[in-house]
């Protein structure tokens, strides 16, 4: 058994070295932000061109300003996994994708799993952050780290503290985000709160790391499942004739027993729409189905179509068909202010249109070029938002709200506009006249 007593004054004098394993939308901002609490923080990924980008101080994604990178001075962003051996404490926040079946991929845990158990050592804390279903940490990494013959519990330490980081998002962060901690015994649980404790501002202890996993499935789950009913609730009002928008908005002015979800074009992002099934999956195994999860992914993923359904009725009532009309896509990330386009629905919406022999440009502040994606492979740059561009196009679909989108001048000058967020409305409450607007 390890002195722990020694393990926990390495944290509270912030002499011990952390490392972050993928330094992704969520482990470079967590490895920021504990290299900025003091720490000496090396920053891993198998991805050579972030280290090469990090060590030339640049960042790589769009919210977080590469200032921040310069100012992190205890950052050491490296592809030289064999580092990991002087970490005291390891965060693996690799990507957790699902397979084309909807099936929990989690090569990427079980990869980085195998390179920590290599460089394992007594007294390290290894910590998972990727979002994964409940059993993973005690199930998967456990095993992997014990096959180096060290005792969990005894000479190392393993827990699950989810991520809660919602990017983009100007009130909440990393750092005031209440923590959740779960180990796989008791001596982890404590000793990683007093780790997190350094560095967030509030953290909660649960009494497994499968609560902790489950909890996270839980939140997920709850936003997708809360979305597919306003989006069927769209789709059902849209067809008797009552605007959803107001709906909600009036449903929100009950002080309690309602929560505000808006609809939209679908569903989007690497959470949302992932994490749900890996509960499927997980349920699977203890012969239990999750209608709910299935059920909010099969609404969600038919949005796109209703979406172009509402183009085509808007162009035809206009004398004008989807084959040949010309199409400017407005934001195609998966939610605003951000330039993350994983899963987006507006991927999914252009391949309906182009389906149908429109031609289709967009626009996005925030994505210069669309990269190949798994999925998809469209050839598109960001076509330029102006006046003589709008007029150029038969309609014009808000998929993504960005703020610094100049409504005005979008209402002025498009012909005809295809609205999923109600941002017209929203943003230009007191203009009249909206006949070109039709909401989808
Ligand atoms: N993006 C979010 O808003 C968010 C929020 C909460 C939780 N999560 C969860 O956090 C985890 C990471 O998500 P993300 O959005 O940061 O993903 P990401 O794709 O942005 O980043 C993951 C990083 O890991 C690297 N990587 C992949 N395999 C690796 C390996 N074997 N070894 C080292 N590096 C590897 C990739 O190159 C990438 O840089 C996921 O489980 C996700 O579900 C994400």
């Amino acid at each position: 058994m390890i002195n722990i007593k020694n393990l926990n004054s390495k944290i509270l004098n912030k002499e011990a070295k952390v490392g972050v394993i993928g330094l992704g939308y969520v482990g470079l901002p967590l490895a920021l932000l504990i290299s900025n609490k003091g720490f000496k923080t090396y920053g891993f990924d198998i991805d050579d061109k972030k280290i090469k980008s990090l060590k030339e101080k640049k960042s790589y994604i769009s919210h977080i300003p590469s200032e921040k990178i310069k100012e992190s001075l205890n950052f050491y962003p490296t592809g030289d996994f064999s580092k990991l051996k002087i970490c005291d404490i390891v965060i693996i926040c690799v990507p957790t994708p699902t397979t084309e079946t909807n099936e929990p991929d989690l090569s990427a845990v079980v990869s980085t799993s195998e390179v920590v158990k290599k460089y394992l050592h007594k007294g390290e804390v290894v910590i998972l952050v990727s979002t994964t279903y409940p059993t993973t940490t005690r199930d998967v990494v456990k095993p992997i780290l014990e096959k180096s013959g060290l005792k969990c519990g005894k000479d190392f330490f393993l827990a699950f503290s989810p991520e809660r980081e919602d990017p983009g998002n100007k009130v909440y962060s990393t750092e005031n985000i209440p923590k959740l901690v779960g180990g796989v015994d008791r001596i982890s649980t404590e000793v990683v709160c007093l780790f997190f404790s350094q560095i967030v501002n509030k953290v909660i202890p649960v009494s497994s790391a499968e609560v902790a996993e489950a909890s996270k499935v839980l939140e997920n789950t709850f936003r997708a499942v809360n979305i597919a009913l306003v989006n069927e609730l769209k789709m059902l009002f849209d067809r008797m004739g009552i605007d959803i928008w107001e709906v909600i908005d009036a449903a929100s002015t009950k002080p309690f027993g309602f929560m505000t979800f808006y609809p939209g074009p679908g569903w989007g992002g690497h959470c949302i729409p992932v994490d749900p099934f890996y509960l499927s999956y997980i349920a699977k195994k203890y012969d239990f189905s999750t209608k709910f999860i299935e059920l909010a992914g099969q609404i969600n993923i038919r949005m796109p179509e209703f979406v172009v359904e509402k183009v085509s009725e808007a162009l035809n009532q206009r004398k004008k068909v989807l084959n040949g009309a010309k199409i400017l896509v407005l934001g195609l990330s998966y939610k605003k202010d951000i330039g993350d386009l994983r899963e987006s629905p507006s991927l999914r919406v252009i391949e309906l249109l182009e389906k149908k022999g429109s031609k289709v440009d967009y626009n996005d502040p925030y994505i210069e070029q669309i990269p190949p994606l798994r999925k998809y492979k469209f050839l598109k740059r960001s076509v330029e938002l102006n006046e003589k561009n709008l007029k150029r196009y038969d309609c014009v679909i808000i998929i993504t709200d960005h703020s610094c989108y100049d409504y005005k001048m979008i209402l002025e000058n498009s012909n005809l506009i295809v609205d999923t967020r109600n941002a017209i409305r929203r943003n230009l409450p007191n203009y009249k006249n909206l006949q070109k607007v039709v909401q989808a």
